[in-house]
C-alpha cells in the first residue's frame, strides 16, 4: 500500500484484513492438498450457459462420493420461485440428479447445491443456467408469450388459441355492449341476442388449449401453485365458465360481462406492455383490448341486427347503425393511440421493428389495420348515404317500414362492413401472433449463451483484483469476470478490442450474456490474436488486460492423462508457488512432494477438464484447459516427457504460478 493514501470506510478495513490474510492464505493454499473437499466437476446444463430446450434433468457430478443433507439441490427461476424437483443420488454416490416436476419455462435459473464430502464437511454453492434462445442467434424469451417453443418464432398454435380467446371476448363483450346501447335507443326492441355465451365459450376453448400446451395435468397443477402463466390461464378459464353460465339468462348479461371484464384485466397483466411497464403498460392493454373487442364485436352485432331487422324494421337498423357509428370513431382512436404507445415503448428502435420477428409481425398487423381503415371509411360513407341521419325515430316508429330506405339498401354498407369485420378479425389474429413472440426488450438477459460449438480455447488472466476468462470459439468470443465477493452488489464494465493475427485492429462489439458475462462476434485469424480488455470493477482494482488467442484451437485428447501418468510416477517433485489475489505482498512458497501427493492435490485429476488444447509455439508446448464448474483455468508448460515444467492457474479469486523441478530419484 502506498504510504499516506487511506481509502475510505469499510473498504479500507476489507483491504487491511485481506492484506493480513494473504500470507496465511498462500501458506494454506500451497501446503494443504488442494482438494480436501468434494468439488463440482461438471454440470448439465453447463454452468453459466443456456440450453435452447428445457432440460429433463439437472445433473451435477462431484469428484468424490458425497452424502446428502436436507435440501441438497434446489432450482429457482428468475423470480426466485423454487421449482419442484425429484432429487436422486446415483449409485456411484458422486452424481446428483434433479428431475423437474414441470417442464422448465424459458428463462434464467439458479441451481443451489449442498453436499457432504468424505471429510464430513458440507459444501454449498450455486451456479446459473438458462433456457432460452441464445444471445447472438436471435433475441427473444417468452415469459408472458406463454409458448414453450423458440420465443423468436411466431407460435402457430398459441396464435390460433389466443386468437380464439380475443375473438371470443370481442363477440361477447362487443356484442353485449352494442346490444345494451341499441336496447336503450330502441326501448328494448327484440332482435338478435348478443353472442355473450358463444363468445365466452369460444374464448374458453382458446384458454383451455393454451393451458393444455403447458404440459400434462400434474405439471399444470404444479405450475398453478406458483404465480405465472398457468395460474393466470386457470383463473381466466374459471371466469369464462362463469360468464358462459351467467349468459344463459339474459337478465344476467351484466354479470357475464363483469366476468369477461375480469378476463380482460388478467390478459392485460399477462401481456407484454404490462410485463415491460407494469401498471401503466397493463392499463394500456386494458383499454386497447377492450376498444378492439367493442369495435369488432359491436360491428358483428350491428350486422346481425341488420340481418334480422332489414326487412321488418329498417328504421331500427338505422338506430343500430348510428349507435355503432357513434362509438366506432372513439373506439378506433382508443385502439390506435394505446396500440401505438405500447408499440413504441416495446420497440424503441427502428431496428426492433424491421430486425425482429416481433416487430415484423406487428408491421403485418398494422398493414391489416390500414386495410381495415380504408374499408371502414367506405362503410361509414355508405352508411351515411343509406341512413341519412334524420334523427333517431321514436321507439313506436321503429317497426314501421321507412319509405326512405328500401329493404335492400343496407346491403350497400353491410357487405363492406362484413369485409371490415373479417379484416378486423384478421387484425385480432395478427395481434395474437404478436403476443406469441417476445419483444427484444423482454429477453431474460441472464445466462443466455449456449455452450461453444467446435474447437474452443479457454484462457484466463488475473488483472490486479479481478480474474478475466475468455472462451474463444468459431466466430465468437465470450468473456467473464470475477471480482472478490464482499456481499455488496457490484457491476463490472468491460470494453475491448482485438488485434487479429496479421495486425488488423478491431473494436469488440460485446453484448451482455448475464452477470459479468459478455459475448461478441470475432472472426479469429490464424495465428495469435491479442484481445485487450479494459475492466472497471468499481471498488476492486482492475484495469487493462491482454490475453492471447492462438487460432485455430487444436483440441488434444489424452494428453492430460499422459501428463497425469508422467507426474504420478515421479518420486519427488519440487514446487515453487506464488499465490496472488491482487491484495498487496506475494509470498512464494516451496515444497517437495511425491508424484502421487502432487496428483492428490490437483483438482483436474478428478475429471471435468474441458476443452484441452495444445499450443506449440517457439519450441514450447503449452497445455490449456479449464474446469468451468469451478471457474479454474490452467496453462501448463510441458517438457517432451509430458511433465509440467511451469504452470499458471487462474481461479475466480487467485492467480497461482508454479515452477516445478524434478530432483534425480
Ligand atoms: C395502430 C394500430 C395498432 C397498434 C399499433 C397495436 C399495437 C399493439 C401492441 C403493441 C400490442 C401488445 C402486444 C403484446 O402483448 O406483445 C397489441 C395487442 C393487441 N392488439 Fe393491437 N394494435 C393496433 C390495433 C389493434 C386493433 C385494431 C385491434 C383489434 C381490433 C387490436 C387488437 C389487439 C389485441 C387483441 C391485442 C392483445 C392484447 C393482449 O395481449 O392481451 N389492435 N396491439
Amino acid at each position: 500500500m502506498i504510504a499516506g493514501r487511506r481509502p475510505a470506510g469499510a473498504l479500507w478495513l476489507v483491504r487491511l484484513l485481506v492484506l493480513m490474510l494473504v500470507p496465511v492464505v498462500s501458506l494454506l493454499v500451497s501446503s494443504a492438498p488442494a482438494q480436501a473437499h468434494p468439488a463440482l466437476v461438471t454440470s448439465s446444463p453447463g454452468a453459466g450457459y443456456a440450453v435452447t430446450s428445457a432440460p429433463r434433468e439437472i445433473v451435477l457430478t462431484f469428484n468424490e462420493p458425497v452424502s446428502l443433507p436436507d435440501r441438497p439441490l434446489t432450482v429457482r427461476d428468475a423470480d426466485g420461485v423454487q421449482q419442484t424437483l425429484r432429487v436422486v443420488l446415483d449409485a456411484d454416490g458422486a452424481t446428483l440428479r434433479g428431475v423437474p416436476a414441470a417442464k422448465l419455462a424459458i428463462g434464467a435459473y439458479e441451481v443451489g447445491y449442498r453436499v457432504i464430502g468424505r471429510d464430513g464437511d458440507l459444501i454449498a454453492d450455486t451456479f446459473t443456467f438458462g433456457v432460452a434462445t441464445p444471445v447472438g442467434a436471435v433475441s427473444g424469451g417468452n415469459g408472458s408469450s406463454g409458448g414453450v417453443g423458440n420465443p423468436e418464432q411466431v407460435q402457430g398454435l398459441t396464435t390460433v388459441l389466443r386468437g380464439l380467446l380475443f375473438v371470443g371476448l370481442a363477440l361477447a363483450l362487443g356484442g353485449a355492449y352494442l346490444a345494451w346501447r341499441v336496447d336503450e335507443a330502441t326501448g328494448g326492441l327484440p332482435g338478435a341476442r348478443p353472442l355473450l355465451r358463444t363468445g365466452s365459450l369460444l374464448a374458453l376453448l382458446g384458454v383451455i388449449g393454451l393451458l393444455a400446451g403447458l404440459g400434462s395435468l400434474p405439471e399444470i397443477l404444479d405450475r398453478v401453485a406458483a404465480p405465472g402463466v398457468a395460474r393466470l390461464l386457470t383463473a381466466e378459464a374459471l371466469l369464462l365458465c362463469l360468464a358462459a353460465l351467467a349468459a344463459r339468462r339474459p337478465c344476467r348479461g351484466a354479470l357475464a360481462a363483469a366476468f369477461l371484464l375480469c378476463v380482460v384485466l388478467l390478459e392485460a397483466l399477462r401481456a407484454h406492455p404490462g410485463e415491460a411497464d407494469g401498471v401503466a403498460g397493463a392499463g394500456l392493454t386494458v383499454v386497447h383490448l377492450l376498444a378492439g373487442a367493442l369495435w369488432l364485436g359491436g360491428l358483428v352485432h350491428t350486422l346481425r341486427l341488420t340481418a334480422g331487422w332489414r326487412t321488418s324494421k329498417p328504421r331500427a337498423v338505422r338506430v343500430a347503425v348510428e349507435t355503432y357509428a357513434r362509438n366506432a370513431f372513439v373506439l378506433f382512436l382508443l385502439v390506435a393511440v394505446t396500440g401505438t404507445i405500447s408499440a413504441v415503448t416495446l420497440l424503441p428502435s427502428l431496428a426492433d421493428w424491421t430486425g425482429t420477428t416481433y416487430g415484423r409481425t406487428l408491421l403485418v398487423k398494422l398493414a391489416l389495420f390500414a386495410l381495415v381503415l380504408v374499408v371502414a371509411l367506405l362503410v361509414r360513407t355508405r352508411m351515411r348515404r343509406v341512413h341519412r341521419p334524420v334523427g333517431l325515430p321514436a321507439p313506436h316508429e321503429l317497426a314501421v317500414p321507412a319509405a326512405t330506405v328500401p329493404a335492400h339498401e343496407p346491403r350497400q354498407w353491410s357487405r363492406p362492413a362484413g369485409v371490415e369485420a373479417a379484416l378486423l378479425a384478421a387484425v385480432v389474429l395478427a395481434a395474437a401472433a404478436v403476443t406469441s413472440v417476445t419483444p427484444t426488450r423482454l429477453v431474460p438477459v441472464s445466462s443466455l449463451l449456449t455452450a461453444p460449438i467446435g474447437p474452443t480455447l479457454r484462457v484466463a488472466e488475473r488483472v490486479r483484483q479481478v480474474s478475466v476468462s475468455i472462451v474463444a470459439s468459431q466466430g465468437r468470443l465470450e468473456v467473464r469476470a470475477d471480482a472478490p465477493d464482499d456481499g455488496e452488489p457490484l457491476t463490472i464494465d468491460l470494453t475491448g478490442q482485438v488485434r487479429l493475427a496479421g495486425g488488423v485492429e478491431r473494436g469488440l462489439d460485446l453484448t451482455s450474456c448475464g452477470e459479468s458475462c459478455w459475448t461478441g462476434p470475432v472472426e479469429w485469424a490464424t495465428g495469435v490474436n491479442a484481445v485487450s480488455l479494459d475492466v472497471d470493477a468499481q471498488r476492486w482494482e482492475a484495469g487493462r488486460v491482454s490475453i492471447g488467442v492462438s487460432w485455430p484451437a487444436v483440441p488434444t485428447t489424452g494428453l492430460l492423462a499422459r501428463v497425469q501418468s508422467a507426474m504420478g510416477t515421479r518420486s519427488a517433485i519440487d514446487t515453487v508457488e506464488t499465490v496472488t489475489s491482487g491484495f498487496g505482498i506475494v509470498l512464494p512458497s516451496s515444497s517437495r512432494r511425491t508424484g502421487q501427493e502432487f496428483l492428490e492435490s490437483q483438482p483436474w485429476t478428478e475429471g471435468g477438464a474441458t476443452d484441452a488444447v495444445l499450443l506449440e509455439e517457439a519450441g514450447q508446448r503449452t497445455l490449456l484447459f479449464a474446469l468451468p464448474a469451478l471457474g479454474y483455468h490452467f496453462a501448463m508448460r510441458l517438457d517432451s516427457q509430458d511433465r509440467v515444467m511451469s504452470e499458471r492457474i487462474v481461479t475466480p479469486n487467485h492467480l497461482l504460478t508454479r515452477d516445478y523441478g524434478y530432483p534425480p530419484a
